[in-house]
């Protein structure tokens, strides 16, 4: 299917249905006197976030408030369909949800994302859960003020699932963010490498790229706003621009993202390893406001099982790639993906898998179990592994990989490292998070008397608001290693770059 460029006569269009149903809200709401709500609930991958960012942006835009629960009356799912478990939490959270619609009535549910390019998830909301009032898919997202008045003045269920792999070219698509500090900025949607295992090819359709120096702007617009933390993103960055008829690089962005002035942080994933060039290594190498992290899916170590997943590189080229990275970014980091028991994963093939860990040593890695996707080529393969194979050599693997990760952590204990603050830990108010430039997790208290971004010294009494040091700078001692982050305590905060 062709990509479709949204124009301004479109973009018009919802803009008129977002202020009609703005009244619609703000009428109801004023002779009740009481406000509208919306939540939006994201499953997924940083992409599913940011066109959620984009779904709250536009739900501001219609007068309605963002609420703290699923206890609202405009209630979506987001969802996505990379594993099974993915579709089983939105189910059981949709199950949830007939009490809460019992309870108010005028509450709206919708549900859109990824899985919704899978008709049968499709019938099956329709058959087994009939509260839900809007279905829309992932390249709808700029449709919803469309689609809500649809809904609200026809009392119609609505369901609309394009198939058009579109693209919104517009800055002035409304973005709530969900960090202060951290914005998302996609650079290209979908993905064109059918990987035999994923889903991702049909959900999000054709690889798509924004232009150059729209992306550009934005980053720039985000710098001058207090932005500290720009994250480029998308399925494989290091095609951006393939499909473009200028033909941009993914490196000359890197560089030109790495120019602009106020920035902290600039991170981009994910790089596919085929495609990623020893060009974008030294780039990461040279300008310090780039990660010293590479994240870099592995998904198996064994030839024979990346040629049955169509990932088009070999082990060989795969170490070659991560060493390089390691050799010219001396302390930088190096995560990965891995799939455990694709459909024909001998004990080799596993073993394989380990080796690659053991000779590149990953500093975190996500590990997932093989899951069947219908409609993907690996779902037709007849040589699926049973369940306790599968499981057996998952633990193998974690045990592994926890061993080195934490071993990673433990080389950083002792030094001081430089952290871009995310908020307060959500187990224990007084101790705050934030990531090291390569992306370690760092929890860390602040002690008695530290002087604070304000001038004062810590008291005794004091509660710490970590809301107030989000996308603040400190240098932290790092104390103590656990297997996924450090421990350590606050030397001081850093003020402008200082
Ligand atoms: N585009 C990225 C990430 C895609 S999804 C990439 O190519 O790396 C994130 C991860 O989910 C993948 O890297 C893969 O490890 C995992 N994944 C995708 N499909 C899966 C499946 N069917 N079963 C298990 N894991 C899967
Ligand atoms: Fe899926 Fe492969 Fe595309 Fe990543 S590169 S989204 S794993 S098909
Ligand atoms: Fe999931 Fe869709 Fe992202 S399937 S991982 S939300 S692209």
């Amino acid at each position: 299917m062709a990509t479709v460029v949204v124009d301004q006569t479109e973009l018009a269009l919802q803009r008129e249905y977002s202020y009609m149903n703005a009244s619609y809200f703000v009428e109801r709401g004023d002779a009740r006197g009481y406000r509208f709500t919306y939540y939006v609930r994201t499953y997924g991958c940083q992409l599913n976030e940011s066109d959620s960012e984009k779904l709250k942006g536009i739900l501001n835009g219609m007068s309605l408030t963002s609420s703290h629960s699923e206890d609202a009356d405009i209630l979506i799912f987001n969802t996505c369909s990379i594993r099974e478990n993915a579709q089983d939490r939105l189910f059981g959270n949709l199950g949830l949800v007939k009490a809460m619609k019992k309870k108010n009535p005028d509450m709206v549910v919708a549900v859109c994302g990824c899985m919704m390019k899978q008709d049968d998830n499709v019938q099956k909301i329709r058959q087994s859960y009939p509260f839900v009032d809007i279905i829309f898919g992932p390249a709808d997202i700029h449709r919803l003020p469309e689609l809500l008045h649809t809904y609200l003045f026809n009392q119609k269920k609505v369901y609309q699932v394009s198939q058009t792999d579109y693209i919104v070219d517009d800055l002035d698509i409304p973005i709530d963010r969900m960090r202060r500090f951290r914005a998302l900025v996609p650079i290209n949607y979908g993905c064109d490498n059918f990987c035999t295992y994923c889903i991702v090819p049909y959900t999000r359709g054709r690889e798509r790229s924004r232009p150059f120096d729209l992306i550009m702007q934005e980053i720039h617009d985000l710098a001058s706003t207090g932005y500290k933390e720009i994250m480029l993103l998308g399925q494989n960055v290091n095609s951006y621009g393939k499909d473009l008829d200028d033909k941009p690089r993914f490196v000359d962005l890197l560089k030109a993202a790495a120019n602009v002035k106020n920035i902290e942080v600039l991170r981009f994933m994910t790089s596919h390893p085929k495609d990623l060039s020893d060009e974008v290594i030294e780039v990461m190498a040279d300008y310090p406001v780039i990660e010293t992290h590479l994240h870099l899916p592995l998904q198996s170590g064994s030839n024979h099982i990346l040629q049955e997943m169509n990932r088009h590189y070999t082990r060989e080229q795969y170490i070659r790639t991560a060493k390089r990275f390691r050799e010219r970014v001396p302390n930088g980091t190096v995560s990965t993906d891995i799939i455990v028991g694709f459909p024909g994963e001998s004990e080799s093939d596993f073993l394989d898998t380990l080796s690659v860990m053991e000779e590149i040593r990953f500093d975190f890695a996500y590990t997932f179990i093989y899951s069947i996707r219908q409609g993907t080529p690996a779902a037709t393969m007849d040589n699926q592994i049973p369940q306790e194979v599968v499981s057996e050599r998952f633990s193998r693997l974690l045990a592994l990989q926890n061993e080195h990760a934490f071993a990673s952590n433990q080389s950083v204990c002792g030094k001081y490292e430089r952290v871009l603050i995310e908020g307060r830990s959500e187990t224990a108010p007084s101790i705050l998070t934030g990531r090291t430039h390569s992306n370690r997790l760092v929890n860390f208290n602040i002690p008695i008397n530290s002087i604070m971004p304000d001038g004062h010294a810590l008291r005794e009494d004091e509660e710490i608001d970590g809301s107030l040091f989000e996308g603040e700078l400190a240098e932290i001692f790092i104390q103590r290693a656990r297997p996924y982050s450090v421990e350590g305590r606050l030397e001081r905060f850093v003020h402008d770059g200082r």
